[in-house]
C-alpha cells in the first residue's frame, strides 16, 4: 500500500502559506538613543564576513550607501538603527556571526531558505532591548546544536520558527510562561527530544504549533485556553503510550472556535476517539489521525464536520461500522480507512461524496457486495478496496468508472463472474489489481485499451483462453502478474518487446511452446515461468527441457526438402509472401502520403529534385545522417532554395522514419519548427523505390556547426563563427517554445525524441527551427499521463549523450524524455562541450560534469568563449555597445540589468546555470526519476531558464 503522497509536505503547505502571508511588515517605533549607528554597521559587516554570499546577495553592503539601504536591512523611521534583518532565501552559506546580537534594536529577524549551519547565536536573545524583538524565523536551514535558553526566554516573542534544521535538546519546562505572547510556534522537523511541557497551556496567544516530526515523547498536554489556534500539528513524534487515556488533551481543542488543521498521526497515541470531536470546530478541513494504535468505533460524530477535506485513519484499530452519516461530509476529497478492523457493509452513503478523490477500504473485514453506488464518486480517481471480504460480481460500472486514474485495488476478495469489457474505459488508470479473486472466462480484449498501464495483477483467479494480442499495446507495463490461473498455448513474441518490465510472472498455469528468448526473458529474475509443464526452451536458467517436438518436425522438414516437389511448393511459398508483403508495404506507404500532405502542397516528382541538385551532386550534399543524405537545392519552377533529405531505403527503419516524420509533421505549424514542404514517393532511374522530404532552406545551417566549428573547414570558405550569451538564450527560449507547442498546445502531443544540436536549424535572422521527426512519437490521450502510442513508434531512438536515462533503464518514451535532452543541450551551449566528446566515458557524463561543478566551480566550465566576449566588449560606453541587433528581445530586459562590470556578468552567467532551474533539472537522474514526474515537472524544467532572466513578459508578447 502506497501512502507516501499523503505525507509530510501536505502539513506544511497550509501552515507556510499562513505564515508567508501573516509575517508582514510590523511599523516599529524606537526610542531615541544615544548609542551610536556605527554599531549596527560594524555588526552587519560581520555578519556579511563570516557567511559565504554565491550569489552576491549581499553585495549591495558597502560604503557607497548608508548601511539602512542596504539589501534586506530595513531601519527605524527616526533613528538609523536597524529594526528588520531580512534575508530570505539568498543561498547564504556559512554560519551567523556572534555579532548580530550587537543590533540591539531588532525587532524581526527572517533568515529562511539559506543554507546557514552550525548554532544559532545565543547572542541574538541578549540583544539590549529585548523590550522588541517579536520575530525570528530562521526555518528551511541547517542549523544544529540546540535553541539557546536566551530565546526561549524573550516575552516579547509573538513569531518563533526553526522549522527544518537539525536542531537538538529538548523544551525547557517554563516556555509557556516565558513567552506569554507566543503566536507561532514552528520547530517541525528537527530532532528535539522529552516533552512537550505542560505549561504551554499559558499559550493564550497561540495561533500555530507545528512540531512535527521530531522525537517529542510524553503525554501531551491540555490546550484548553487558546481561542484562536487553527493550526495543530504534532504529528510524527513519540507521544502517548497507546493506552486510552493519550487521547484526553483532545476534547481541550474544542474551545479553539476556527481550528483547521488537527494532525496528530504517527504519534504511538492510543485510546478511543471521544465524542467530543463532534464539537471541533466546523470550520476542520484536515483531521489525520493514522497509524496510531487507535482502537473502538468511529464517533459519527465525526459526520458533522461537514468541512472536512482529508479525514486520514488508516492504520489503526478502529472496529465496528462506518458511519452512515460520513454521507454528509459533501466536501470530502480523501476517505482513507484502511488497514483497520471495520466490517458490515460499505453504506451506500458514500456514493454521495462527489468530491471524492481518494478511497481506502482496504484491508478491513467489510463485507456484501462490490459497492455499485461507489460509481456515482465521479471524482475518484484512487480506489482500494483489496482484501475484505467482498463478494457478488465486479460492478460494470465501477471498473468502468473513467475518472480512475491511479490505481484499482480489488484484490484479495470473493467477487466471482467474469471481468467486465468496461475495464476498457480506464484508459489512463496505472495500476490495476484484481487479483486472488474468483474471476472466470478469458481476460476481456477491452484490456487492451488501458494504455496507460504498468502494473497489472491478475494472478489468482480462473481465467482462461491465451495472452491476448490485444495485449500489446500495453507496451508501458512494468509488473505484469498472470500468475495462477488456467491461461493456455503459446506466450506470446510480443512480451519480449516490452521495454520495461520489471517483473513478469506466468507461473503455474499451462502456457505450452517455446518460451521467447529475448527481452525480459532474458532475466531470469525478473520473470517467473514455474508451474507451466508443457514449456520448452528458453534460456538454461528457466531449466526448461528442450524443444524436441519442433526439431524432430524441422528434421521432418529436411526430408520433405529433399524431394524436387517439395522445393517447388517452398519456392512458391515464399514468392507468394514476397509479393504479399511488397503489396503492403506499397500500400503502408502510401496511407500516410495520401493522407498525410495537403492539396497545398502537392508531391514533387523525383524529375524535379534531381533538377533541383544538379542530379544530386555531392557539391550539393550537406550533410549524411542515420536513414538519409541532404542536400540543398534550387526548384526550378519558383526559384526556391530547399532542402532535400533523401532516405537511404536500404537501411532497416529509414522507411519508418520516414512514415513518422510525415505523421508528426502533418498537421503541426510553429516558427520554431522546421518546416517540411512536400514530400516525393516515387522509383528512381533503376527503378528503385525513392523517398525524400523536402524542406524549407536554412542558411545558417544546423546548430551543431556553430557550437562545434570544424578547425579545418572542409567546406573552403565558410566562416568560423561563435554564437553569444545572448544569441545562445535566445536559442534556447526557441526551442523551448518548440517543445512547449509539440507537449502540451498540440492536438495530439507529439515526443520528438531526438532532440539535439545537430537538429536544430537556424534560419537567416538566427531564429531556431527544430527538426528531424524521424524518431518522433505521439503521446496517447492529452492527460498527463506520457506513455507513448508504441504502435507509431520506430523503437527506440536517440544519440548516445543525449538518451535520457530513462530510456536505458527501460521507461516510457515521454515528455520528461524531451526536457532531459533538453536540459543536456543547454549544458552543451553554455558549456560549449559535446555530451559525445571524448572526455565523456565510463562515469563521466556531462552531465555528472556539470552536476560536480554546481555550485561552486560554475563559471570554470563555462564557455570559455561566452566569457571572452563579455571582457572583449566591456567598454565604458555600457552594456548597449556590446548588444547587437540580433541580440533579440534579450537586448532590451537585459540591459536595465546589467552594468558593463566583468564580474556582473559572470554574476548573471552564475544565475542563469544556477538558478535556471539546471540544478533541478540535474536531478532528472536515473532512479530518482521514478516517481510521478509528470507534466508540471517538464513543463516547469524548460520556462525557468526563461523567466530566471525577467524577460517573461518580453516573450510572450
Ligand atoms: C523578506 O524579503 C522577501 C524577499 O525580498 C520578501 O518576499 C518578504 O516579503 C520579506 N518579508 C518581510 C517580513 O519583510
Ligand atoms: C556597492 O553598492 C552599490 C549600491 O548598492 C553597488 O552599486 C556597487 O556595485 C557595490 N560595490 C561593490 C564593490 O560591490
Ligand atoms: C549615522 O549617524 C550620522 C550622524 O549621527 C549620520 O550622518 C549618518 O547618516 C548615519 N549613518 C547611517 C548609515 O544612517
Ligand atoms: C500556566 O501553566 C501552569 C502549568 O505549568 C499552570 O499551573 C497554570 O495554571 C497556567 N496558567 C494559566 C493562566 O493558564
Amino acid at each position: 500500500m502506497e501512502l507516501g503522497h499523503f505525507g509530510f509536505a501536505r502539513y506544511l503547505a497550509p501552515a507556510c502559506r499562513f505564515l508567508l502571508s501573516s509575517l508582514a511588515l510590523a511599523p516599529c517605533f524606537v526610542q531615541a538613543s544615544s548609542a551610536t549607528n556605527e554599531t549596527d554597521k560594524l555588526a552587519l559587516l560581520a555578519f556579511k564576513a563570516a557567511v559565504k554570499d554565491p550569489y552576491g546577495a549581499l553585495a549591495s553592503w558597502n560604503d557607497t550607501i548608508g548601511f539602512c539601504h542596504w539589501h534586506g536591512v530595513t531601519c527605524g523611521p527616526r533613528h538609523p538603527r536597524v529594526t528588520i534583518l531580512n534575508l530570505t532565501s539568498l543561498g547564504l552559506l556559512g554560519p551567523i556571526s556572534p555579532h548580530i546580537g550587537n543590533l540591539s534594536f531588532l525587532s524581526e529577524i527572517h533568515l529562511q531558505n539559506n543554507r546557514l549551519v552550525r548554532e544559532i547565536p545565543p547572542q541574538v536573545g541578549r540583544l539590549r532591548r529585548p523590550t522588541s524583538l517579536h520575530t525570528i524565523t530562521v526555518s528551511g536551514n541547517r542549523f544544529s546544536g540546540t535553541i539557546p535558553p536566551s530565546l526561549l526566554n524573550l516575552s516579547s516573542l509573538t513569531r518563533f520558527g526553526v522549522l527544518d534544521n537539525r536542531i537538538q535538546g529538548s523544551l525547557p519546562a517554563g516556555l509557556g510562561l516565558t513567552l506569554p505572547n507566543l503566536q507561532i510556534f514552528s520547530i517541525a522537523k528537527n530532532q528535539l527530544e522529552g516533552p512537550i511541557p505542560p505549561s504551554v497551556s499559558n499559550w493564550t496567544k497561540l495561533e500555530v504549533i507545528q512540531s512535527g516530526a521530531n522525537k517529542l515523547s510524553g503525554k501531551v498536554p491540555s490546550f484548553k485556553n487558546m481561542p484562536w489556534l487553527w493550526y495543530f500539528a504534532i504529528f510524527d513524534n513519540q507521544l502517548g503510550s497507546g493506552n486510552a487515556e493519550d487521547l484526553s488533551f483532545v476534547c481541550s481543542l474544542t474551545n479553539s472556535t476556527g481550528l483547521r488543521f488537527f494532525g496528530i498521526d504517527r504519534t504511538g497515541l492510543g485510546g478511543a476517539l471521544p465524542k467530543c470531536i463532534g464539537n471541533f470546530s466546523h470550520a476542520l478541513k484536515w483531521f489525520y489521525v493514522n497509524e496510531n494504535l487507535m482502537f473502538g468505533e468511529i464517533p459519527g460524530e465525526i459526520g458533522s464536520l461537514v468541512n472536512l477535506d482529508h479525514l486520514n485513519m488508516y492504520a489503526n484499530k478502529f472496529s465496528g461500522e462506518v458511519p452512515s452519516n460520513f454521507g454528509n461530509l459533501q466536501n470530502l476529497g480523501a476517505l482513507l480507512l484502511t488497514d483497520n478492523n471495520l466490517g458490515g457493509t460499505i453504506p451506500t452513503s458514500l456514493g454521495n461524496l462527489t468530491k471524492l478523490i481518494t478511497l481506502g477500504l482496504g484491508w478491513n473485514n467489510f463485507h456484501g457486495e462490490i459497492p455499485s453506488h461507489l460509481s456515482k464518486c465521479q471524482s475518484l480517481q484512487w480506489l482500494d478496496l483489496s482484501n475484505n471480504n467482498l463478494s457478488g460480481t465486479i460492478p460494470p460500472q465501477l471498473i468502468g468508472l473513467s475518472s480512475i486514474t491511479i490505481v484499482t485495488d480489488l484484490s484479495w476478495n470473493h467477487p466471482s463472474g467474469v471481468l467486465p469489457m468496461e475495464v476498457g474505459n480506464l484508459k489512463t488508470l496505472t495500476e490495476l489489481d484484481i487479483s486472488d479473486n474468483m474471476l472466470v472466462g478469458e481476460i476481456p480484449n477491452s484490456l487492451g485499451d488501458c494504455t496507460g498501464l504498468t502494473t497489472l495483477r491478475m494472478g489468482g483467479n480462473f481465467f482462461r483462453g491465451s495472452i491476448l494480442q490485444s495485449i500489446k499495446s500495453l507496451g508501458g507495463i512494468e509488473e505484469l502478474d498472470l500468475s495462477r490461473n488456467n491461461l493456455t498455448s503459446r506466450i506470446p513474441e510480443f512480451l519480449a518487446l516490452f521495454r520495461s518490465p520489471k517483473l513478469l510472472n506466468l507461473s503455474y498455469n499451462s502456457f505450452e511452446g517455446m518460451l521467447p528468448l529475448e527481452g525480459v526473458f532474458k532475466n531470469a529474475t525478473a520473470t517467473s515461468i514455474i508451474g507451466n509443464d508443457e514449456l520448452c526452451g528458453g534460456l538454461p536458467a528457466f531449466h526448461l527441457p528442450k524443444c524436441i517436438s519442433k526439431r524432430s518436425k524441422r528434421r521432418k522438414i529436411h526430408v520433405l526438402v529433399s524431394s524436387a516437389c517439395a522445393t517447388f511448393v517452398i519456392i512458391g511459398i515464399a514468392l507468394v509472401v514476397v509479393f504479399l508483403y511488397l503489396r503492403w508495404l506499397k500500400k503502408k506507404v502510401k496511407e500516410p502520403i495520401s493522407t498525410s500532405m495537403d492539396d497545398s502542397c502537392p508531391n514533387i516528382s523525383y524529375r524535379a529534385l534531381l533538377k533541383a541538385t544538379d542530379d544530386f551532386s555531392s557539391m550539393n550534399l550537406i550533410g549524411v545522417g542515420n536513414f538519409g543524405s541532404v542536400y540543398k537545392g534550387m526548384l526550378k519552377e519558383n526559384g526556391t532554395t530547399v532542402v532535400v533529405k533523401v532516405l537511404h531505403l536500404v537501411h532497416r527503419g529509414a522507411l519508418k522514419s520516414f512514415l513518422a516524420e510525415c505523421e508528426a509533421l502533418r498537421n503541426v505549424r510553429h516558427r520554431n519548427l522546421l518546416k517540411i514542404l512536400t514530400v516525393c514517393s516515387g522509383i528512381d532511374h533503376q527503378q528503385n523505390d525513392f523517398k525524400a522530404l523536402v524542406y524549407e532552406y536554412m542558411e545558417n545551417g544546423s546548430l551543431e556547426r556553430w557550437l562545434h566549428p570544424n578547425p579545418t573547414p572542409s567546406h573552403g570558405n565558410e566562416p568560423t563563427r561563435t554564437l553569444n550569451f545572448f544569441q545562445r538564450i535566445n536559442i534556447a527560449i526557441d526551442v523551448a517554445s518548440a517543445l512547449d507547442y509539440l507537449h502540451h498546445q498540440c492536438h495530439i502531443p507529439i515526443v520528438h525524441c531526438d532532440l539535439k544540436p545537430s537538429n536544430i536549424l537556424l534560419d537567416a535572422e538566427m531564429v531556431a527551427h527544430v527538426g528531424d521527426f524521424g524518431l518522433a512519437k505521439f503521446l496517447l490521450g492529452s492527460s498527463s499521463n506520457t506513455v507513448a502510442n508504441r504502435t507509431s513508434s520506430v523503437g527506440i531512438g536517440g544519440t548516445i549523450g543525449f538518451a535520457p536515462p530513462e530510456y536505458t533503464m527501460g521507461c516510457k518514451v515521454s515528455r520528461e524524455g524531451d526536457v532531459y535532452d533538453y536540459g543536456i543541450f543547454l549544458l552543451e551551449m553554455f558549456t560549449g562541450l559535446s555530451p559525445t566528446d571524448d572526455t565523456f566515458k565510463d562515469n563521466l557524463t556531462l552531465h555528472s560534469f556539470v552536476a560536480e561543478a554546481l555550485l561552486e566551480r560554475v563559471l570554470e566550465i563555462t564557455n570559455r568563449i561566452l566569457l571572452q566576449e563579455r571582457e572583449n566588449h566591456s567598454s565604458p560606453n555600457g552594456p548597449q555597445h556590446w548588444l547587437s541587433e540580433s541580440d533579440g528581445i534579450f537586448q532590451e530586459c537585459l540591459v536595465t540589468e546589467l552594468t558593463n562590470d566583468v564580474d556582473d556578468f559572470k554574476a548573471l552567467v552564475y544565475e542563469f546555470m544556477v538558478n535556471g532551474n539546471l540544478e533541478d533539472w540535474l536531478q532528472l537522474t536515473p532512479g530518482e526519476n521514478e516517481g510521478p514526474s509528470n507534466e508540471a515537472v517538464s513543463s516547469a524544467s524548460y520556462w525557468p531558464v526563461i523567466e530566471i532572466l525577467g524577460c517573461e513578459v518580453a516573450l510572450h508578447n
